[in-house]
């Protein structure tokens, strides 16, 4: 294991190392997804939101991480009004499990902040910081949704590389289609991820879907040959979102008989399928290794 660019305490990093692949030897950890794009808008934290309550319904446990750090969505699109947020971990004066905050159906959120310039960056010791809790947080969960800001960032390609699965979100329009590949280029050439999954939102139905996968694939193909885009679902276009938005409420709880919310509880049946599917070698990076390969 290269512990590239990893930052001083050694001891600290080292006790937290050997604590967490322990671990990863003895359990089957959490799930980790994260939900990106390269795009901003696109719905990502739409699909964060709705998935994650899908999942709940089914009896796991969930937990969001608002990985948008510097500017917080979730909380607001799921109606919550947390009091703390992530600029306080990192600030001493709370742990993660204290600004924990309860969404609809006992889903948990980590909220960001919203503003805080400084955290649109983080540095390598606030990740050290948010690996080390995370680490005590994650037994109590089957999944962790990492929902990532817009761009290709440090925080980005961070979050998206420290997750089991990188599930992205594409629309039919083509700047998301370019935005998309960027990111995924930037992860193959930073971080060597090699296995993504598309979620193509706001179609007409799905062969619109399937037609833009197959235009992205053929891209990838022809210019990212080790790289792999697998077609995870589909979500159709539908007004009941932006209602739901609106009214700070996720479409799977406003609508759930809407075509939108089916969309999303067969995206979820997905995740449920994939959720003990071990990553093989060179499949992907590996959660934990890749946290302490902080670039
Ligand atoms: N399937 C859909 N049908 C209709 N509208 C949608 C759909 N998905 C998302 N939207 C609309 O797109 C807007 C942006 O969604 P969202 O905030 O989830 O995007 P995002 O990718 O998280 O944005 P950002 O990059 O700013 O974080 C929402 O307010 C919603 O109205
Ligand atoms: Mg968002």
């Amino acid at each position: 294991m290269v512990f590239t660019g990893v930052i001083g305490k050694a001891g600290r990093q080292a006790d937290t190392l050997r604590r967490v692949m322990g671990k990863r030897q003895n359990n089957m950890p959490s799930k980790v997804l994260a939900v990106s794009s390269g795009k901003g808008g696109v719905g990502k934290t739409n699909v964060v939101a709705n998935l994650a309550l899908a999942l709940t319904r089914k009896g796991n446990r969930v937990l969001i991480f608002d990985a948008d750090i510097g500017l917080n969505n979730i909380d607001i699109l799921l109606g919550l009004a947390p009091r703390y947020h992530i600029g306080h971990v990192f600030n001493g004066e709370k742990t993660l499990e204290e600004i924990l905050v309860e969404g609809p159906r006992g889903l948990k959120v980590l909220p960001a902040s919203n503003g805080w310039q400084e955290l649109t960056t983080l540095d390598n010791e606030k990740k050290m910081i948010l690996l080390e809790d995370l680490d005590r947080l994650m037994g109590d969960y089957d999944f962790l949704i990492f929902d990532t800001g817009a761009g290709i960032s440090s925080n980005v390609t961070y979050f998206c590389s420290a997750a089991h699965e990188t599930l992205l979100v594409a629309t039919p329009e083509p700047t998301s289609h370019t935005d998309v590949y960027a990111l995924i280029k930037v992860l193959f050439q930073k971080h060597n991820q090699k296995k993504f999954q598309l979620i193509i939102n706001s179609v007409k139905s799905e062969r619109e879907a399937l037609e833009i996968y197959r235009r992205l694939t053929d891209v990838v193909d022809r210019f990212l040959s080790h790289v792999s885009l697998e077609y995870f679902g589909y979500i159709l276009y539908d007004e009941n979102v932006t209602r739901s938005v609106r009214q700070q409420k996720p479409v799977v709880d406003l609508y759930p008989h809407s075509p939108v919310s089916q969309c999303i509880l067969r995206l979820s049946e997905k995740v449920i399928e994939t959720r003990n599917r071990i990553p093989e070698e060179g499949d992907r990076p590996f959660y934990w290794k890749n946290i302490f390969e902080v670039r």
